[in-house]
């Protein structure tokens, strides 16, 4: 576990200190301006070099979390050639951003109440093919954020993610794509507090 941070990096410099929440709409912002940052992605190449080039499921190399009351939760994504999530929901709203490569989006709508356990009847409501000249994509919690991402490109991929505070925990459920408390595999991680 690497555990040297860059302390003039943006994704150190903006990541949120105050206690206050912070709303998903500041959030789209905050990743863009890590984003925009040349000195970002400089200092994830050795574990870049690292990853796998092909593989089934994204790897987290890196975790930023915030220790006070925000609650914020910032990821960076590698996603190997052919690795996609399952499709899922998530325990807050997100905001992700595609920062190398290319990365495909399908996203769903929930047509039924949920009366049915451990069933949901999606339809698929749009596709989209997501690159690192374009902005941030936002989810919300639940129903109101379904997806499903996947590297179908030729090179490995990389993407940006902020999550606010969990809506709610059912331990029975399986999050894909969602913040996380635990330290990323082979990572840089830090609190912020
Ligand atoms: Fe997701």
């Amino acid at each position: 576990m690497q555990t040297i941070f860059s302390p003039r990096s943006a994704w150190s410099r903006e990541f949120p200190r105050r206690m206050e929440p912070i709303e998903c709409d500041e959030a789209v912002a905050l990743v863009e301006r890590i984003a925009r940052d040349a000195s970002f992605l400089h200092q994830f190449r050795p574990l870049v070099k690292r990853a796998p080039r092909n593989a089934a499921e994204p790897i987290i190399l890196a975790t930023c979390l915030a220790a006070g009351a925000s609650g914020a939760a910032l990821h960076l994504f590698y996603w190997p050639i052919g690795a996609s999530t399952p499709i899922h929901d998530h325990t807050s709203w997100g905001v992700y951003q595609c920062v190398g490569g290319a990365l495909v989006e399908d996203r769903y709508t929930r047509l039924d109440g949920g009366e049915q356990p451990e069933t949901a009847h999606l339809r698929k409501r749009w596709r989209r093919r997501w690159n690192d000249r374009d902005g941030a994509s936002t989810v919300g919690a639940y129903a109101k954020g379904i997806h499903r991402i996947a590297n179908y490109s030729s090179r490995p991929s990389l993407s940006l993610h902020m999550y606010g505070p969990r809506m709610g925990y059912d331990p029975r459920r399986d999050f894909v794509c969602d913040r996380i408390e635990e330290l990323p595999e082979m990572g840089i991680v830090q609190l912020v507090v």
